[in-house]
Order: C-alpha cells, then structure tokens, then sequence
C-alpha cells in the first residue's frame, strides 16, 4: 500500500498499523509511505530487506522482526538513516550495529505504559479469582446451582504483591494493585522507586486516617525476597543477557505454593518448560502470561494446564496505546530525517 506516491522521503512500514494519524503525519512532512500488507504474520530477513530496496530513509518495524547486521547493513546501503521499533521494548534490535551503520533506533515508551499495566492487572485478576476456569465451566454447561465451594480464590486485599522491575509499567501496575485491591507491596530493582514508595506511604496514611489498615511498602535487597514474601509476583524487566531464565527452577521452588505469578515483560524472562512442571506439581500456583519463550509458539503441556491464563501478546493493546505506539513511531522516523529528536531508551 502506497501513500503520497511522489513524496521525498521513503518511509517503510513494515506491518499496517492502527489509525490514520502516522500516515497523515509522515505525508505532511514530504514522505511516501509504504506499508507491506504481506499476509503472513512474521516477515522473515529477506522480505525485510525486499521491502527495503534501493531507496529507504526509514522504516518502521516490529517487535517480530530481527533487527542485526543484515537489515541494519541493507538499510544503510538504501541510504537509511532511522529505525523504529514500535515497542517499548527493543531486545529485537543490535542497537551496537545500527550505531555502527549510522542508524538512529527508536522506541515507543510512554503511551503504553498503563494499558501494559492494566492487562497485567487483569491477568491477576483473572487468576485469583479463577475467572477463565468459570467462564468455561459456564459454557461447557457444567453449572447446575451455586455452591460453597465453587471456584474459591485468593482475596487481593490484605495480600502482598511483588514487583520484579520497577520501571514506567512496574511501577503502574504496583500503584493500580496497591490502590485498586489495597495489597502491601515488596519490589526489587536495582534503582530505588522513591515516587512509588511516596505513593504506597501517602496512601498508607490516608487508609490509616480513614481507619482502615494502612497498605505498607518495602524495597527488597533481593529478587528472592521477593519471591519468598509475595502473592503476586508480577515481572516487569527488560530483556537482555542478565534476565534471561531469571525466573527458574530454582526460583519457581522458592515462592509460595500458592502464589500468582503474571508475566507482561518478554517470554525468555521465565524458563517456561520449567514453568510447566512447576505449574503441574502445584495445582494452587497460578500464572498468567501474555508472553512465551518461544513466541508465537507454547511449550509443550502449557495449554493443558487449568492453572494458567494465556494471552496472545496483547499487553499494549487497547486502540489509544496502539495509535499512539505508531505515532509515535513515525515521529522517530521523521525526527531522524527531519533532524528533531528521536524518543529511544535505546540511546539513554
Ligand atoms: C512492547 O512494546 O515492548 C510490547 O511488548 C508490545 O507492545
């Protein structure tokens, strides 16, 4: 699909995405917009490199794509000066040699921050009160009168959640579960989220000046403190070397048998086929994952268990995160091309 045939610049999308407002704003500026409308979900090196040609001053890609040294190479041969990934996170892109080839890489942080946030929080939702079992049994026709014991689950309130990253959507996600659900919260990070801990206090005040039980706060000095101290352990770090696998066997066995454990970062962050056996040893234990180690692909025995929640990476999809993921995008695009600035952690 092309837009603004006669454009100056050549701008590449490789995936269509939500709205009109990217389009309309790279085709101000002088660009023509090409958007591969290529049926198949993951384009693979070449098709990327097709899509690039000759000619291509940026292109906006996709967290599914492998952003190294061959893309990073055909686009600075086409005379590209800008990628954007448009994602928050960018483990999918050689940030090292896209500065080598001369090319700027942009994210999206920001505007999915508490639609990410929000989904993780439904996740919890959903697994402490068992809501996908009771869905099915609804509809598998199964109920036949309320009953003490039906699809019992774990009160929130009162309860600790923990928080593995405290960035932008940890840090939302812990706000909306500490004031939402009223749970004390345990987080580790290796910065010190003092406006999450001013919050959790000030909020903790105002409980107690209202004579309810004040929510309370504590900075762990380890991820298994963690782990041993939480009901919900939800992880939010970013993808690289030091978090691969980081939730393991090992570390599966230190949490409570009854724990909640949601996942909304990236799937390698959890050894999923230890996940797995975990989940399969301790029907209590509940996890609700929007991200697989072997994306789009499950491990083996994951879609069996009835004590798991899984969901197609949708984290940061609600229609007003997913327009501005893309606007944002093609500002990067155009910020490189146009000499503005480009919105990347990469680059920090
Ligand atoms: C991201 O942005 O990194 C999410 O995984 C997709 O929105």
């Amino acid at each position: 699909e092309v837009w603004n045939p006669n454009g100056k610049y050549r701008v590449v999308s490789t995936k269509p995405m939500p709205g009109t407002r990217w389009i309309n704003l790279l085709i101000q500026q002088g660009c023509r917009v090409e958007i591969c409308t290529e049926k198949k979900t993951i384009l693979s090196v070449e098709d990327i490199i097709a899509l690039i040609g000759d000619k291509c001053d940026g292109v906006i890609g996709q967290l599914t794509e492998d952003w190294g040294e061959e893309l990073f190479k055909a686009l600075s041969r086409a005379g590209g000066k800008a990628f954007s990934n448009m994602a928050v996170g960018y483990n999918n892109v050689d940030v090292n040699v896209a500065t080598k080839y001369g090319v700027a890489v942009g994210n999206t942080p920001g505007v999915l921050t508490e639609t990410t946030a929000e989904l993780a929080a439904s996740l919890t939702l959903a697994a402490a009160r068992r809501i996908v079992e009771a869905d099915e049994f609804m509809r598998a026709g199964l109920y036949d009168g309320w009953l003490p014991n039906l699809f019992v689950g774990n009160l929130l309130k009162g309860q600790t959640v923990g928080v593995i990253g405290a960035g932008r959507i940890g840090s939302a996600y812990a706000r909306m579960m500490v004031e939402g659900f009223k749970m004390n919260l345990i987080y580790f990070d290796l910065y010190q989220s003092t406006r999450l801990e001013k919050f959790v206090t000030a909020y903790g005040e105002f409980l107690k000046a209202n004579g309810e039980t004040p929510v309370t706060w504590k900075r762990a000095s380890s991820m298994d403190e963690v782990l041993q101290q939480a009901d919900v352990i939800s992880l939010h770090p970013v993808l690289d070397k030091t978090t691969y696998h980081l939730v393991n066997k090992e570390r599966l066995s230190k949490m409570k048998k009854e724990a909640i454990l949601i996942n909304c970062s990236r799937g390698p962050v959890i050894d999923e086929a230890a996940l797995v056996d975990h989940l399969r040893e301790n029907p209590m234990f509940r996890v609700g994952l929007d991200v697989f180690e072997d994306e789009p692909y499950m491990k083996p025995g994951l879609s069996e268990m009835k004590n798991a929640i899984v969901v197609p990476h949708i984290a940061s999809a609600s229609k007003w995160t997913r327009e501005g993921m893309a606007t944002l995008a093609a500002l990067n695009v155009l910020g490189k091309i146009k000499g503005y600035p480009v919105w990347s952690d990469a680059n920090r």
